[in-house]
């Protein structure tokens, strides 16, 4: 089947654009003898678990749903993270995770006995306080009053036995600050982490500098990603962990919909798709942006103007303004391109719109269904 043939709408990811992004980032681990997780929060599609973790080592996850998968699906390291763990879900994260990391002391102290019963490797996160991010708020863990991690201060404030025992509990640092950037925003950032908190690397063994890291974009500066990494490796003697989402998927999908309806109103001609931003691209409405768009131009670029929306009844359900070469018709599909990361593990039935089918585009050129949604899943969710 071609891609042009396949049910819409519909994810497909791109195989050949995966593997040659895995590609990047196993030379970055060959080059330093880092350690590259997946964040499952990003790119969940376990159907190429098997293939990731022939390139990098294993998964990171934001609680005991993905970290079950990743130990299911991938097999390989387990690591998890979430701003706190509830007692039960514990109980299976220490038979099942290799790495814990905890957001706050009380977190720490509350579950370190029984992390340490099973053997698993204990991180705390610490909060650098150091904003890199100009534009993504939402995203950004080092505001003001952030729920994310220990601060230097909250370090220091403890009396020196005290700080003694907590050190002692832990074997790595774990900080997630960045979103999208490039490695001057990881060099900065690490310089703010050495100044706060360097007089403890003596005490850990790993240290994790989160997601966010960009590294298989075009422009990515991995040298100095790889200067980074060494000056923990080779200063402090800390095996260095990444945990890219995105860099994993990035560019490596597709989501492909059909035009249902053209509506014009106000001068505005509107395209309905059969597939929503509500629904099926959520960050194009939380981030906010204007997801790329296969052969499209911003509006006025090209001749042919259009609001591209949804068959969803929410008024706020508009993907965006584009232009085209030629005149769209009803029943012409457009293909959102970047669409691998943050689409299917955000992606829910708000109004009864079906879950788009997921695909995968294979190095050949052919396309493959790997899972159709139907009726059942979006009762399923609901009682
Ligand atoms: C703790 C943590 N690790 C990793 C990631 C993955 O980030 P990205 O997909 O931007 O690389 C995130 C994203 O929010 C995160 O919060």
């Amino acid at each position: 089947m071609r891609i042009d043939e396949i049910a819409t709408p519909a994810y497909v990811v791109d195989e050949k654009k995966l593997r040659s992004n895995l590609e990047i980032l196993r030379k970055v681990k060959d080059d330093t003898g880092c350690r590259i997780l997946l964040a499952q929060k990003c790119f969940s599609c376990f159907e190429y678990y098997p293939l990731i973790g022939e390139y990098i080592d294993g998964a990171t996850a934001s609680g005991l749903f993905e970290a079950r998968l990743g130990h299911e699906e991938m097999g390989r390291e387990n690591h998890v993270f979430a701003p706190a763990f509830k007692d039960e879900d514990m109980d299976e994260l220490v038979l099942i995770c290799d790495h814990i990391v905890f957001n706050s002391i009380s977190q720490l102290e509350h579950h370190f006995e029984k992390c340490k019963e099973y053997g698993v490797s204990v991180g705390l996160r610490i909060n650098p306080m150091y904003s890199t991010q100009k534009d993504h708020a939402i995203y950004d863990p080092c505001t003001p009053g952030s729920r994310f991690g220990v601060t230097a201060e909250t370090l220091e404030s403890l009396q020196d036995e005290e700080l003694d025992r907590i050190l002692g509990m832990i074997d790595g640092f774990h900080f997630h600050t960045l979103c999208e950037q490039n490695s001057d925003d990881l060099y900065a950032t690490l310089m703010a982490v050495e100044e706060k908190f360097g007089k403890y690397f003596d005490r850990i063994k790993w240290i994790n500098f989160g997601g966010g890291h960009h590294i298989t974009r075009e422009d990515y500066d991995i040298p100095l990603l790889e200067k980074c990494i060494r000056l923990m490796t080779e200063k402090y003697r800390l095996k260095v962990y990444l945990e890219p989402g995105e860099a994993v998927a990035l560019n490596a999908g597709y989501f492909v919909t059909t035009v249902l309806d053209i509506v014009e109103n106000g001068g505005i001609k509107t395209l309905i798709l059969d597939g929503s931003a509500a629904c099926h691209m959520p960050d194009v409405l939380e981030m906010p942006y204007r997801p790329p768009l296969k052969d499209s131009g911003k509006w006025g670029e090209k001749p042919y103007e259009y609001r591209l929306s949804s068959y969803t009844c929410l008024a706020g359900d508009i993907i965006g303004d584009y232009s085209f070469d030629t005149e769209i018709k009803v029943g012409d599909r457009l293909y959102f391109e970047d669409m691998a990361i943050y689409s299917m593990v955000k992606n829910n039935t708000f109004n009864g719109i079906p879950l788009p089918d997921i695909a995968g585009l294979t190095e050949n050129g052919e396309c493959r269904l790997i899972r159709h949604f139907s009726y059942e899943d979006f009762k399923g969710r609901l009682s």
